[in-house]
């Protein structure tokens, strides 16, 4: 089917343009909002022919940058190519891209981390500055003009009603029944005009299947026809298996003390290695009809729902491997009844976190002895990916789980250190770490007694016994008994591992 079949508006139909054409539109020094979200959504053929049109100015000694804002991290076909080529200023609010993160820690990109809930609130505030432009990848237009959105909605909506103009993307391997699965929700506002959002389950739905669109903003249509990033899945490790295994023990103890339902609660899970081998876990126990109010959908979440062990998904978007991916196009129907796609300013509004009690499943970098934990920065200073939504889920969920495994790069460093050399997520909003070692339940804990609990079930054996002679140093020390340290030596484990490669 060629794409300009889904362009079923006949004045949009007349902007039919090619993707070098709308390239050319976007000038030196826009703010460009793209739509992408963790790899699904995002605009695939615009980026690179504006990679293209750079490497040429380069080429003849002109500078030519632009600042992108998007959903969350995208792919190669877009923070990819354009950090090649020293394209963008300046980039908000996530990225997971190998260059990308190459040209924020050498100092060439300017990189805004956000909380992925709070971006479109400050875009509608204006803290960001003017959006000249919004480059949006839909599966189709309507006669009137609305868009159908695809695989990720991401910051879209915002982007379309904040930019001056607005460039579409067709892309017709987005599956063209992916309409109605959305539920873009026209009744934000910021404070003081703010009503309550009447989400009280992860199904309910409260918005409209399309996002509307001023049809005298949009400049161009570009037709495109390309999967997204659909990286392949890997199976679950030795190490997230047994990571799983704690965190699925753990629920079991919870169900049986009364303090979580047979159902649990709705489940927020990031992506990875981890989180895949707990929906594994959950999908091979007794659970029935569990929820999810989360920020993606992934390959574990699609088997939960089609066993029945998952009965509806709430999130922002997909991040699928190509079998999964395929699966989901065989069976759309079936999955759309149990899929809603929202904004992310929906999917991870703290105030339905809090509400729903999501149990939230976020990686982390490296926690201290109290609890704290980076889940962004290596060694203090290099940006990793970005914050994401953790932290709406885990200062707001019902439940904040952090996992890792105990130690990192083949051993010579300790995920569990006596103070982090970044902060995300603080003491007071961190209640489980799990490491392949074991499960630390903080809740109801003072800082000393959390010390203990961390330091003997999470921390690898080889670094267990320095760990506890740092604390009752820190303890012995004078200097303060509510949360001891030794401000000389806190740091000093990064330190060494910096000067000679072992913690
Ligand atoms: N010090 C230095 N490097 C470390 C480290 C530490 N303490 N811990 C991990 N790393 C390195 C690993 O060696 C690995 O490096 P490599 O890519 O060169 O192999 C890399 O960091 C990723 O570690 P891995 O163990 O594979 O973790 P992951 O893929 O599960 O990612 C986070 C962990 C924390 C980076 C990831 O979860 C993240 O970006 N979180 C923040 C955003 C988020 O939570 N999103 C979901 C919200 S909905």
């Amino acid at each position: 089917m060629s794409a300009s079949s889904r362009i079923r508006n006949p004045e949009l139909l007349q902007r039919l343009m090619s993707a070098e054409a709308a390239a050319a539109l976007i000038p030196n020094g826009a703010v460009v909002g793209m739509s992408g979200f963790t790899g699904a959504g995002y605009p695939k053929a615009i980026p690179t022919a504006l990679a293209h049109r750079i490497r040429d100015l380069n080429g003849q000694g002109e500078k030519f940058r632009i600042s992108i804002w998007t959903g969350a991290s995208t792919a190669p076909e877009l923070d990819g190519v354009l950090a090649e080529v020293d394209g963008i200023e300046m980039r908000l609010p996530f990225q997971s891209d190998p260059i990308c993160r190459q040209r924020i820690n050498d100092g060439r990109m300017d990189y805004i981390d956000i909380h992925l809930s709070e971006v479109s609130q400050y875009a509608w505030a204006g803290f960001l500055g003017k959006l000249d432009l919004a480059v949006i990848e839909v599966a189709g237009i309507l006669e009137d003009g609305r868009l159908i959105p695809s695989s990720a909605v991401g910051n879209n909506k915002t982007w379309i009603e904040q930019a001056d103009k607005i460039i579409i993307e067709v892309n017709d391997k987005q599956n063209a029944k992916l309409e109605g699965m959305h539920d873009i929700y026209y009744g934000t506002a910021l404070p003081p005009n703010r009503k309550p959002i009447m989400i009280t389950s992860p199904a309910d739905r409260i918005g409209e299947q399309y996002l509307h669109c001023p049809l005298d903003k949009v400049i161009g249509v570009v037709e495109t026809s390309a999967a997204d990033r659909n990286s392949p899945f890997t199976p679950p490790d030795e190490v997230s298996k047994r990571i799983a295994g704690h965190i699925l023990e753990f629920f079991e103890r919870e169900i049986a003390a009364g303090r979580l339902p047979k159902e649990l609660l709705p489940i927020q899970s990031g992506v990875g290695n981890i989180p895949n081998a707990v929906l594994e876990g959950l999908d091979a126990g007794p659970y029935k009809n569990l929820t999810a109010f989360t920020e993606v959908i992934q390959d574990g979440m699609l088997k939960m729902l089609k066993s029945g062990t998952l009965g509806v998904a709430s999130a922002t978007a997909f991040s699928l491997s190509p079998v999964a991916i395929e699966e989901l196009n065989n069976n759309i129907d079936f999955y759309r009844e149990r899929i809603i796609l929202r904004q992310q300013d929906i999917s991870n509004h703290p105030e339905l976190a809090r509400r729903l009690g999501v149990i939230a499943m976020n990686g982390l970098i490296e926690a201290d002895i109290y609890g704290n934990v980076n889940s962004t920065h290596i060694m203090g200073s290099r940006m990793m990916n970005g914050i994401g939504g953790s932290g709406d889920f885990a200062r707001n969920g019902y439940l904040s789980i952090f996992v890792t495994p105990s130690t990192a790069k083949n051993g010579s460093i300790s995920a569990i250190v006596p103070m982090v050399s970044h902060v995300d997520h603080t003491e007071h909003d961190v209640k489980i770490i799990v490491t392949e070692q074991g499960l630390a339940d903080l809740r109801g804990l003072s800082p000393r007694q959390r010390a203990h609990k961390i330091i003997q079930n999470c921390a690898h054996p080889a670094y267990r016994e320095r760990l506890m002679d740092y604390f009752e140093r820190a303890c012995a020390s004078g200097r303060g008994m509510h949360t001891p340290h030794l401000l000389g030596e806190a740091l000093s484990w990064h330190q060494r591992y910096e000067e000679n490669g072992q913690m």
